[in-house]
């Protein structure tokens, strides 16, 4: 469930833009930020909006006639869909032949256009699909703003600014708690770094545990496939402040099944891969806080988009 609240100085009546997504203790010592219940279904939506606003106050993006473009594998699609709705901007995306049908289909349904699907499947990437149509904007009748998300740091300024003040707000229902292990994981680290360093500033003493999938190694850009969609993509998250992360953890993906099983047996709730990922370090921890600290993690987005197992 996501509640309407008032942000903490907010004087004006509560809006789309002041919805404020649960952060519950979903099991003794685990504090769950349900990220997974903002609209667009992700903590995504919330880096699309800073980026598409920030664009629109340089004049980067014109409403009207701008297109925005982006390669991406759903979730920062969804929340470009919703960020570029009400500035009349449409949205293009490449996204990989390998992502989920079901993903790509409700892409479309909330307005965004897919692009270079003949491209990819003769071997592009959608990175190339992009360049592309950049290079070819003119003859496409474009205009395009390419919103980059792992080149951009309004993406951070998201999470430090929005989502983390928030949090901090409300852990004033656990007025003990000044220490938090926030257990997490990179596609950019725009959440990750975004919200560590959001909470330090709120006062909180913040240990960061980093979750890539087993073989993964992003400190020395190494890179395997797996299952674990939106997490450890394949380069170096740009975002990621490694003096903050006191520790790494690998999960295999059987262990990530188990978690997500085992958590939703327990709670109710079904989460995505990368959430599981995080949880199967985040619950064993919790059951070792003391009173004055909690474990911290995002539902990044919710399970039915994938298969059980
Ligand atoms: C499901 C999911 N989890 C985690 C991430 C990683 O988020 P960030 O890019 O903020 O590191 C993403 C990014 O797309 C995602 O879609």
């Amino acid at each position: 469930m996501t509640t309407v609240i008032d942000a903490p100085d907010a004087k004006a009546p509560p809006t789309a833009k002041h919805q404020v997504t649960d952060l519950l203790e979903v099991l003794p010592g685990l504090l769950a930020k349900f990220e997974c219940n903002n609209a667009g279904g992700s903590h995504k939506v919330r880096a699309a909006r800073y980026i598409i606003d920030s664009a629109i106050a340089t004049g980067a993006i014109v409403p009207g006639q701008t297109t925005v473009i982006e390669k991406t594998g759903g979730n920062f699609g969804f929340g470009l869909a919703l960020a570029c709705r009400p500035h009349r901007t449409r949205v293009e995306l490449a996204v990989g032949l390998g992502f989920s049908q079901l993903k790509r289909q409700y892409l479309e349904f909330v307005g965004a256009r897919l692009v270079g699907a003949s491209m990819m499947e003769k071997g592009a990437t959608p990175r190339d699909v992009v360049q592309w149509r950049l290079e070819h904007a003119d003859e496409l009748g474009r205009h395009y703003f390419y919103t980059d998300q792992f080149a951009n740091k309004a993406s951070v300024a998201a999470h430090e600014l929005e989502t983390a003040p928030e949090i901090a707000h409300q852990l004033a229902a656990w007025p003990h708690v000044r220490k938090l292990t926030f257990v997490a994981c990179a596609g950019t680290g725009a959440s990750l770094t975004g919200i560590a360093n959001g909470l330090i500033s709120a006062g909180y003493c913040v240990d960061v545990i980093l979750v890539e999938p087993d073989g993964c190694d992003a400190r020395n850009a190494v890179f395997v496939d797996h299952k674990l969609e939106g997490m450890s993509v394949g380069v170096a998250p740009p975002f990621l402040d490694w003096a903050m992360i006191k520790e790494t953890r690998a999960v295999d993906y059987a262990n990530v099944a188990a978690a997500k099983s085992d958590f939703a047996r327990r709670t109710g709730f079904l989460v995505g891969n990368t959430t599981a990922a995080c949880l199967s370090v985040a619950m064993p921890l919790a059951a070792t806080m003391r009173a004055d600290s909690k474990v911290l993690t995002l539902l990044y987005d919710h399970g039915l988009w994938y298969t059980p197992a």
